[in-house]
């Protein structure tokens, strides 16, 4: 696996607590996806996946790199973030837990489903994070495998 090369790959850069902005990375990815003719189920689970990782970088972190790798089986995702960083990431993977502020509820985030609901839709799922450095999350969806 390794040298192989991606068909696309896609890298933006995630502006954390820009409102205004989020969100933007995962249209675009969703608009890509649509143009390769990828299956709509399987490009719905990608989307879904990639706005809550670039949403939790625009909501917890400073800012953020968003990559997005296109292969022949899979999508590869690798959002890496400069933050605060995680100190429990099996408490931050429970359904219901969030940290986020109340001027962040107040817009609809922080119901704390973002982390499972990546994990549901992905087929592998790491968060390597340090605190008070930042965060790292890597994705892996197969095209011919469901969650
Ligand atoms: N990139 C990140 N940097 C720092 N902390 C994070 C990051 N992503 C998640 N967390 C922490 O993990 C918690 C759970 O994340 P999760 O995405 O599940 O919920 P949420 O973002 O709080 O709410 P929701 O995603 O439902 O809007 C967050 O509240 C935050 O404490
Ligand atoms: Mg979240």
């Amino acid at each position: 696996m390794s040298g192989e090369q991606p068909f696309i790959e896609i890298k933006r850069s995630i502006a954390g607590g820009d409102f205004a902005i989020a969100g933007n990375i995962s249209s675009e990815t969703k608009t890509i996806l649509q143009q390769t003719g990828l299956p709509p189920v399987f490009i719905r689970r990608v989307v879904i996946a990639c706005y809550e990782a670039e949403m939790n970088v625009v909501i917890h972190a400073y800012r953020g790199t968003f990559t997005t790798q296109i292969y022949s089986d899979r999508i590869l995702v690798v959002v890496d973030d400069e933050g605060p960083g995680i100190p429990d990431v099996s408490l931050a993977f429970q359904e219901g837990y969030s940290t986020a502020p109340p001027h962040i509820r107040e817009m609809g985030f922080g119901a704390g489903y973002g982390l499972s609901n990546m994990k549901k839709c992905s087929n592998q799922i790491a968060v390597d994070t340090r605190v008070g450095e930042g965060t790292r999350v890597t994705m892996v969806f197969y095209l011919n495998s469901s969650p």
